[in-house]
């Protein structure tokens, strides 16, 4: 049964306005409008109220008046996301944690940084590369999202593939709940093996836990060098093959990324020119970076790579000749995701394999493509065999679009399965993937989903409408 929630009346409206201050309690149509989309498609839930808390007291005191109050609260990041977890699909309030951007202390002494979760991504890596360190996870919104919103989505990006996610980087945790109690998830310390991991039980939850107000992670040295080298390959098919293959020659590239020539002819209209000449005949590109501190065994290690992609017809390889190239390849691979946004009305599957399995899932969809008349731009982390499959509208009709695709899409999540895969590798299931949960979950997995929700969140405020189809 559906949870019946409270309109917001001038009561509530007054009583956040007591715990914030008018300025931080935003009504009007611009801003709702403002706060209820994410980068997801182009859907729109406003909200009824905007709050702007600046610490966890605040956030406390918000919480725990609409947990007696049955008032829905989503919790808001950069509004980057692509699953639609930031959507207030129930009206109610948007809870924005951009005014908590402190990077509150880099400890140098023990590599960690203490950090709010409005602090854009990227400046927090810029923050602790000032002094010789490095916070890898790098999504490809990292000049806008929040480090808030890569906890809740468990966000990847590139170098994933040889420094692992989010969840790899996150030590300890501050927490509200929806009652209003505050709590700490872990310790500061790169080990923990004390009582349940709620610390990796709150990444990745999408805001329907708790709302997280204070965040440790932990850094390492930066690498002082990386290598960048891009590779044309005559059939997509066999650059995701020579995916595995780089790995089984035991190289670990630093980035391994795919993209097919639509992905990149479409991103290069809005970046500066990296110097990629497409060739027609080129179906796909690998970008793949090594980093370490040794320049001598950096090279070596591309020319292990080289003599893989040898074995899979590839085309002359281009290697970054400065750091400006360097940017730019990186700016174009980047651009990707908005620029196959901009072409058309589109859907992104966020599917993932083990990774020898990749060149089978490209040519599932490609057959599907073939049989139902779509047209597909595929790119991603083929590293980590995660593969982000962009299915575009064109001239398909609304009732093909609403109707027939989600079946499609179903058959591309049957088959991601079937290869020992799963519906997002890094996007999150938010609003638009719930429906495809029952693929991957059996009723009793989901139950148990659904009664961890109900222990943090009793009476279901927090982020409803997420997850769970
Ligand atoms: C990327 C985003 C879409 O990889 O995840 O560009
Ligand atoms: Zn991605």
């Amino acid at each position: 049964m559906a949870k019946q929630f409270n309109k917001l009346n001038a009561t509530h409206v007054d009583r956040l306005t007591a715990i914030l201050d008018s300025e931080r309690v935003l009504l009007k149509k611009d801003k709702l409008v403002e706060f209820g989309h994410d980068e997801t498609e182009d859907l729109i839930f406003p909200p009824e109220v905007v709050v702007l808390p600046e610490n966890t007291s605040e956030v406390s005191s918000i919480l725990k008046y609409c947990d007696e109050n049955s008032i829905p609260v989503t919790p808001s990041g950069a509004q980057t996301g692509l699953s639609g977890g930031a959507l207030p699909v129930h009206g109610g309030v948007a809870l924005s944690l951009r005014r908590m951007n402190k990077i509150v202390e880099i400890d140098e002494k023990n590599h960690q940084v203490f950090v709010e979760p409005g602090v854009i991504t990227q400046e927090l890596q810029e923050a602790v590369e000032a002094k010789g360190l490095y916070y890898a996870p790098d999504p490809a919104s990292r000049g806008s999202c929040f480090i808030g919103g890569n906890i809740a989505e468990n966000s990847g990006g590139p170098r994933a593939v040889k420094y692992g996610v989010t969840k790899d980087w996150v030590l300890n945790l501050t927490v509200v709940l929806p009652s209003g109690e505050v709590i700490e998830t872990g310790a500061n310390t790169l080990k923990n093996s004390t009582g349940y991991n709620l610390t990796q039980l709150l990444v990745g939850s999408e805001g329907t836990l708790g709302v997280v107000t204070q965040i440790t992670l932990k850094l390492i040295p930066k690498p002082s060098i990386s290598l960048l080298m891009l590779a044309p390959f005559f059939e997509a098919s066999k650059a995701c093959e020579a995916v595995a293959a780089v790995f089984r020659a035991g190289v670990i590239p630093s980035a391994m990324e795919f993209m097919e020539r639509d992905a990149i002819a479409l991103a290069a209209k809005y970046v500066d020119d990296p110097g990629v000449h497409l060739n027609t005949d080129h179906e796909a590109h690998l970008l793949i970076e090594v980093d370490g501190n040794n320049a001598d065994y950096l090279m070596a290690e591309c020319e292990q790579v080289m003599s893989v992609l040898d074995q899979f017809d590839v085309g002359e390889v281009l290697f970054a000749e400065s750091s400006a190239q360097k940017n730019a390849l990186w700016a174009l691979r980047r651009k990707v995701g908005e620029a196959v946004k901009a072409e058309s009305t589109y859907k992104e599957e966020d599917t993932v394999v083990p990774r020898f399995h990749l060149p089978e899932l490209l040519a599932t969809v490609k057959s599907l493509g073939n049989e139902f008349g779509f047209r597909s731009i595929c790119y991603g982390h083929a590293g980590d065999g995660n593969l982000h499959i962009n299915i575009l509208k064109d001239e398909l009709s609304d009732d093909y679009w609403n109707d027939k695709l989600p079946q499609i899409i179903r058959q591309i999540f049957e088959k991601t399965i079937s290869l020992g895969g799963t519906i997002s590798g890094e996007h999150g299931i938010g609003w638009v993937q719930k429906g495809y949960m029952d693929l991957k979950f059996s009723k009793t997995e989901l139950d148990l989903m659904r009664a961890i929700k109900g222990v943090f969140d009793p009476n279901g405020i927090l982020n409803p409408g997420k997850i769970f189809p």
